[in-house]
């Protein structure tokens, strides 16, 4: 089947799902230097749903993910084609403010990476650069409410004055979560948030994950078939920097349609 056929049966279901439309992505390739990385990519990433990106090590889940806020931008050998909008907005385009773009389309990465300063100033730092909030009252209100959403108030409150950094590996993981809540994002994207983790703090921000699904469109990276399967209602399968289906999760786990699909959730290979 073509590309092309793929994408126009992505966009049916789309509509026969009826989810709403926060981001798009048409025929998008990615070049580092002459190496292409993501190859003629079309997709939709809708309000309601959270969708998981899978596929093989090196099939370029995260250089996708990237372009979805431009953090490719900041990797000077790689170029973006194709287009990109959110709210159909594009998000290349010469009147787009970046800093503002990736306060609107957050990220959460592999490895916790707080900044090494307090909780309160890791999860304070966004808003008071993008002016959030005019005084200290307003600053503890942000603070709060982004702990309590990243599902981490009840064990910080009594230390926000400790550094980000003393944190166990999971709690420093949902610091990284309050600190994208806090300047009120619409998208969070997060490649493999969870791969250095233990099973429990795992659980954690799966369970963080379907509370906050709905409120903020939600794109996970993750190698792990059975939190795809847990977490998200909609999968999209990569290879060798192709898009090779993308459905819902259950059709996909229990019903792919292309082979390649099959081989990878079952085992045989990545
Ligand atoms: N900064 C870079 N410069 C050059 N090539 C890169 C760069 N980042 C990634 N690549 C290449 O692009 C391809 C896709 O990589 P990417 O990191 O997006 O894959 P991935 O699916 O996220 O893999 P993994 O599951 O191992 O994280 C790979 O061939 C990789 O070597
Ligand atoms: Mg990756």
């Amino acid at each position: 089947m073509t590309e092309t056929s793929l994408n126009d049966r992505a966009d049916k279901q789309q509509a026969a799902h009826g989810g709403t439309l926060k981001m798009t992505a048409r025929d998008v390739d990615v070049f580092y230097g002459t190496k292409q990385a993501i190859k003629n990519v079309s997709i939709d990433v809708t309000q309601e749903n959270v969708t998981a990106f899978i596929g093989p090590s090196g099939c370029g889940k995260s250089t996708f993910l990237r372009t979805l806020n431009r953090m490719n931008d900041t990797v000077a050998s790689a170029r973006v084609t194709g287009d990109i909008t959110l709210d159909g907005k594009d998000i290349y385009g010469a009147d787009m403010d970046v800093v503002q773009l990736r306060a609107r389309v957050g990220m959460v990465f592999q490895k916790p990476n707080p900044f090494p300063k307090s909780i309160y100033e890791n999860v304070a730092y966004g808003p008071r650069i993008h002016g959030l909030a005019s005084a200290k009252p307003d600053m503890d209100a942000i603070v709060e409410k982004s702990l309590r959403r990243a599902g981490l108030w009840e064990e910080v409150k009594d230390r926000l004055t400790d550094s980000g950094t003393a944190l166990s590996g999971g709690q420093q993981q949902r610091l990284c979560i309050a600190r994208a809540i806090a300047v009120d994002p619409e998208v969070i994207l997060m490649d493999e948030p969870c791969s250095a983790l233990d099973p429990i703090a795992t659980a954690k921000i799966e369970e963080l994950i379907h509370e906050l699904r709905g409120r903020y469109a939600i794109v996970i990276v993750t190698h792990n078939m059975q939190q795809a399967a847990r977490v998200s209602q909609k999968t999209a399968f990569f290879h060798l920097g192709t898009l090779v289906e993308y459905g819902d999760t259950s059709d996909i786990f229990t019903n792919p349609r292309q082979t390649r699909t099959k081989d990878y959730i079952t085992g045989r290979y990545g």
